[in-house]
């Protein structure tokens, strides 16, 4: 295992499929233990605390993680960059190698990529992703972990990402191309994801059967894909490009009629906070095929696996 989970470009392909299984086991044993009365306790983290910290808003993230240490047997710790030093200035190297000093994991949703690496380099202890402006590598797992439930496998399979080529499309494509699920991002035209982690998802591709395409087509992108997925428009951040983008993204809402290109049997995803009437019509956000909450209930399992594996 890697000393870090930083990108979905840091487990391998045998990893990340163990971490899946290992997801499903425990999505598994939850449920048995829920109905025996309670989710706990597990021993995978006892005497372990992991360190969540936030700079920017969240709900599942901070939630999912809280809970996964909880019932894990360990001490989560949610912190707030305006809580921290960090918010005065504090670099985040010198709050990397202290908080290592006194926890076992460090959780980090944050803005540029190179702000979390930069913590990571600095900490003793393994760093996990929780969202940068780059990437979404947790969230990741747990759409796997959910296309998986839903279509059995990935080899042959297709989803197709419609909207902005953001963090949530940058994961996706890396870890999509891992596992041999051909990915397709359907975005509007200066909204590519990241030509970096594009090339790499092709090279992933290259080995694992999978095909990456890239159109600004929302029709192409769809047709016969075995799941449809949408994120907000702009992301965290991106507060003041949000009119600008509102107008011209309108050609990429799912709707249903959209769906109707997908192959029979397609599911819709998002990784939610979702905006009913934007990038999604609550007819589709509310119906039959969408997987949406699943994939939000994912987040503990998948978060549990990846914890308990680095953690090992
Ligand atoms: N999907 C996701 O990461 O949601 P939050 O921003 O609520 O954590
Ligand atoms: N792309 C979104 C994802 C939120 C979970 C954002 O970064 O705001």
């Amino acid at each position: 295992m890697p000393a870090h989970f930083l990108s979905a470009d840091d487990l391998s392909a045998a990893e990340l499929i163990a971490v899946l299984d290992r997801a499903d086991e425990l999505k598994a044993d939850r449920a048995a233990r829920m109905r025996a009365g309670t989710a706990l306790p597990r021993e995978e983290l006892r005497g372990r605390t992991v360190a969540m910290v936030f700079e920017k808003p969240s709900t599942r993230t901070r939630v999912s993680f809280q809970v996964a240490v909880t019932e894990l047997g360990g001490a989560p710790l949610p912190l707030s960059s305006a809580e921290l030093q960090l918010g005065r200035g504090e670099t985040v190297a010198d709050t990397g190698t202290v908080l290592a000093r006194y926890v076992h994991a460090i959780v980090v949703r944050t803005f540029g990529q190179d702000r979390l690496v930069e913590l990571a380099e600095a900490s003793s202890a393994p760093v996990v992703n929780a969202l940068t402006d780059l990437e979404h590598p947790c969230q990741a797992l747990a759409d796997l972990q959910t296309f998986r439930e839903v279509h059995g496998g990935f080899s042959g399979r297709t989803l197709a990402y419609v909207g902005d080529g953001n963090n949530v499309a940058n994961s996706l494509l890396l870890a999509g191309a891992k596992v041999g699920l051909s990915v397709r991002v359907a975005h509007p035209e200066g909204h590519a994801p990241d030509a970096g982690i594009v090339a790499r998802a092709e090279q992933l591709a290259a080995g694992s059967g999978a095909r990456i395409t890239l159109t600004t087509d929302p029709v192409a992108g769809v047709a016969g894909a075995d799941a449809v997925y949408t994120d907000v428009w702009a992301s965290m951040g991106q507060e003041s490009e949000a009119d600008e983008r509102a107008g011209r993204f309108v050609p990429y809402r799912v709707t249903a009629e959209l769906m109707g290109h997908a192959a029979d049997g397609a599911v819709f995803l998002h990784c939610l906070p979702a905006h009913r009437g934007e990038e999604v019509t609550a007819e589709v956000m509310d119906g039959p095929a969408s997987r949406v909450f699943d994939q939000a209930e994912n987040r503990l399992h998948a978060q549990k696996a990846l914890l308990a594996t680095l953690l090992a």
